[in-house]
């Protein structure tokens, strides 16, 4: 099986569709934030106050290229790794890049936590709901990269889980059996 690359912008539900779209293909599951966090000894916002983006993102490309090159593995992406065209060049190479999407209401309320989304904590605009739309309307664009999308915002996870799994299906570009 192909990987199946989660892409989208934070809160759209990278991770807990990833973790959940590989036990019912009974694949690997990788997520990239985390991958980062275990292999350089510290959490995403502690990089980010200490080293500087720059960094975070020379670590994230070198995790990329890191496990690209799996296989049967559904591959949870970081909102700004589609940042870099020769992630997302890696990634396709493999994989199946599926877009999750979700309006801005539901974004602002899964990522209402500050000091988890240094990206968002670090806007100086006080309005998280405006930074939000701009970093959204920033990368819009990046996110095209995808073969499918999938809303989530009024989706359960499982639901998320099945409409994927269909659009593979459905797309015939998964290479192998799905279900
Ligand atoms: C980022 C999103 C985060 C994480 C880092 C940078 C971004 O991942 O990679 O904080 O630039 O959008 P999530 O999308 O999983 O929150």
């Amino acid at each position: 099986m192909k990987n199946i690359v989660l892409i989208g912008f934070m809160g759209t539900g990278k991770t807990s569709t990833g973790k959940l779209l590989a036990k019912r293909l009974g694949a690997a599951f990788i997520d990239l934030d985390r991958a980062i966090e275990e292999e350089y000894g510290m959490t995403i916002p502690v990089m980010f106050q200490q080293k500087g983006e720059a960094y975070f993102r020379a670590c994230e490309h070198a995790m990329v290229e890191k496990t690209a090159g799996r296989r049967n593995t559904v591959i949870s992406t970081g909102g700004g790794t589609v940042k870099d065209p020769a992630n997302m060049a890696a990634l396709h190479e493999g994989g199946i890049i599926v877009c999750l999407k979700a309006d801005i209401d539901t974004i602002l309320a899964r990522t209402a936590s500050h000091g988890t989304r240094p990206v968002l904590d670090s806007e100086d605009q006080g309005d998280r709901r405006q930074a939000i739309a701009s970093l959204l309307a920033e990368r819009r664009r990046l996110y095209e990269v995808a073969d499918f999308y999938v809303d989530t915002s009024t989706r359960t996870p499982r639901e998320v889980v099945d409409e994927i799994i269909r659009q593979i299906k459905h797309e015939k570009i998964g290479g192998g059996s799905h279900a």
